[in-house]
């Protein structure tokens, strides 16, 4: 299987891997397929989201796709936010393998997840 130049980086140097004290959104989702699971964290404000990050426990595809995911996102409003879908992940990783595109599915669960409990939480 190749991974293209970006998903070995973002694989390699994961981008905004750590657990975020100032969330105010939270979404938890796991593959019970692979037992590949991610928690994705946002900090929202003003209804952008002004900061992103993650923990992984899972495939190279599914480090990739959360690490993109995560870059993607910080800086947009929520409408925009909830738009991204999981082919836009892939395409900016420059593909992932065949059999991997699923990978990019727990990213997005997890994005559309938190920016719900986001919307919870600040009701
Ligand atoms: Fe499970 Fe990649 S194989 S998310």
């Amino acid at each position: 299987r190749m991974y293209t130049k970006i998903a070995y980086d973002h694989f390699m140097n994961p981008r905004n891997a750590y657990l975020m004290d100032s969330s105010n959104g939270e979404g938890q989702v796991g593959d019970p397929a692979c037992g590949d699971s991610l928690m994705l964290f946002i900090r929202v404000e003003n209804n952008i989201i002004e900061e992103a990050s993650y923990l992984v426990f899972g495939c190279p595809a599914s480090i990739a796709t959360s690490s993109m995911t995560s870059v993607m996102v910080k800086g947009k409003t929520l409408e925009e936010a909830l738009s991204i879908k999981e082919q836009d992940i892939i395409d900016a990783l420059g593909g992932l393998p065949k059999g991997k595109e699923h990978c990019s599915n727990l990213g997005v669960s997890a994005l559309r997840k938190a920016i719900k409990t986001y919307k919870e939480n600040c009701k």
